[in-house]
């Protein structure tokens, strides 16, 4: 019989053994797990940690200002990597899913490995591999470095002796326990899944920053409301998708030429299959008016009422 205060205490004293007075170095995406090993190692070896975190751009609306407040109260080496320019520039006019996918990936390495270069010698890399993970390999960003690194041995961007992987024997709601645990804000604890590539893959085409601004207003007034309305503890995950498609509107006396927005909302246990949530046809309503009043760009909202199968979660 245990409980998480318990669990807590001994795995800060276990990181704190075996870190003693080495150096670790962690990928800080902002998602639950990543977060909760951040939170974990400032508590257990404080300044000895440095999270980068890398904002390729394609966040929610202020998220990197939200992790980095997030960890203001711990006494660690926070950077944060500003490479909005670098995605974008590498992403300009790819339409392709899977080369979006690629790009992002291999520019998160290149990115962190750099950085990692500034830090000098590391003696442990962290990682927020959970239970789930070691059973069958994840997604995100721990899993491009994972995969990165589980190919012929350890990564040679950076010099370090050893992975420390403090959630591998956890699942996912005692991870989100351990996050509460430790302080770390509910709003990271709770968070729904988002996507390494984040916005790339919900803006449909080519990406502009015009593009992923419009995008991350929408998705930020459908999130607000979603969370005012009380549905978000009953959605499993909703967002935002900038379709490639413009149509006819009218605003005031003048015909707007502007971009459909298509919102989702799913419930699922396992992503692996997912239901279309039934949203109230009046919280509908408020999003899309919100939205199409307050982003400049958008004239039309539609819902997506499919479930997985036949169509995935997100759009690509
Ligand atoms: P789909 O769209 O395949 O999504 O039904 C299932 C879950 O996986 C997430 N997802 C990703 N996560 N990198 C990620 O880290 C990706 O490229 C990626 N593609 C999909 C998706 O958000 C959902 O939770």
């Amino acid at each position: 019989d245990w409980t998480m205060e318990d669990y807590c205490k001994t795995a800060i004293q276990q990181v704190r053994e075996k870190v003693g007075s080495g150096k670790v170095l962690l990928a800080l995406s902002g998602g639950v797990d990543s977060s909760v090993v951040a939170a974990l190692l400032a508590e257990a070896v404080g300044n000895q940690l440095t999270c980068v975190f890398v904002d390729h751009g394609l966040m929610r609306l202020n998220e990197g200002d939200e992790v980095e407040q997030a960890f203001s109260k711990w006494d660690i080496n926070f950077v944060r990597v500003d490479a909005e320019q670098r995605f974008l520039g590498k992403l300009a006019g790819i339409s392709d899913p899977e080369s979006k996918r690629k790009i992002i990936g291999e520019e998160f390495i290149r990115v962190f490995e750099e950085e990692a270069k500034k830090i000098g010698k590391v003696d442990f890399l962290a990682q927020g591999t959970i239970y789930p993970d070691v059973i069958e390999s994840g997604a995100g960003d721990a899993a491009v470095i994972k995969s990165h690194h589980n190919v012929g041995g350890l990564p040679d961007y950076v010099d370090f002796q050893e992975i420390i992987e403090p959630l591998r024997m956890l699942f996912k709601d005692e991870v989100r326990q351990l996050g509460r645990e430790l302080g770390l804000a509910e709003y990271l604890v709770s968070r729904q899944p988002f996507p390494g590539p984040g916005l790339a893959i919900r803006i449909i085409g080519d990406i502009t920053k015009e593009k992923a601004d419009i995008l991350r207003q929408a998705d930020f007034i459908f999130r607000d409301e979603i969370a005012k309305a009380g549905e978000d503890k009953k959605l499993n995950q909703y967002f935002a998708v900038l379709t490639n498609t413009r149509s006819v509107g009218v605003m005031g006396d003048g015909r707007t030429y502007d971009y459909t927005l298509a919102l989702r909302a799913v419930t699922t246990s396992d992503f692996m299959t997912a239901d279309w949530a039934r949203i109230p046809y009046e919280v509908l309503d408020k999003i899309s008016v919100r939205i199409v009043n307050e982003v400049q760009g958008i004239n039309r909202i539609c819902y997506d009422i499919t479930s997985k199968p036949p169509a995935t979660i997100e759009w690509e």
